[in-house]
């Protein structure tokens, strides 16, 4: 699966985004080292700290499915065409449990911008 492949799955996923709040849109899309993709959307909540992001969404429903070996995420949004989705830093402390190396797909203005997990959050615990 190309990086554009696995965004164009994380951008379908944000159509399902619960955000009667914020009205921001976001997808996310997981690949395993199996080839297996999971997708996600943020949840909101009336209690906004109970929000949930989409990269945790995708993250959490391949692990209860049996996969943690996570290769790459995908993220995208409805936010501004002028603004590039990173993901926050409860997802990147999320995520570096599984992967410190993961490659992150970040929607930006040109397509998208690739980093490595280490690169967004550096010396992890
Ligand atoms: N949100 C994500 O789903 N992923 C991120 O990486 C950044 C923020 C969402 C958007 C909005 O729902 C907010 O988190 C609520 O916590």
């Amino acid at each position: 699966m190309t990086d554009q492949e696995l965004l164009n799955l994380a951008d379908k996923a944000k159509q399902k985004a619960y955000v009667p709040y914020s009205k921001f849109q976001v997808g996310a899309a997981i690949l395993t080292k199996e080839g297996k993709v999971f997708t996600g959307c943020n949840v909101e909540n009336s209690s906004y700290g109970a929000a949930i992001c989409a990269e945790r969404t995708a993250a959490v429903k391949a692990v209860s499915e049996g996969y943690h070996d996570f290769e790459v995420i995908a993220i995208a949004s409805n936010g501004s065409d002028k603004e590039t989705v990173y993901p926050c830093g409860i997802c990147r402390q999320f995520l570096h449990e599984f992967n410190p190396e993961l490659k992150v797909i970040c929607q930006s203005p040109d397509g998208f911008e690739t980093y490595r997990l280490s690169e967004l959050m550096p010396k992890g615990f």
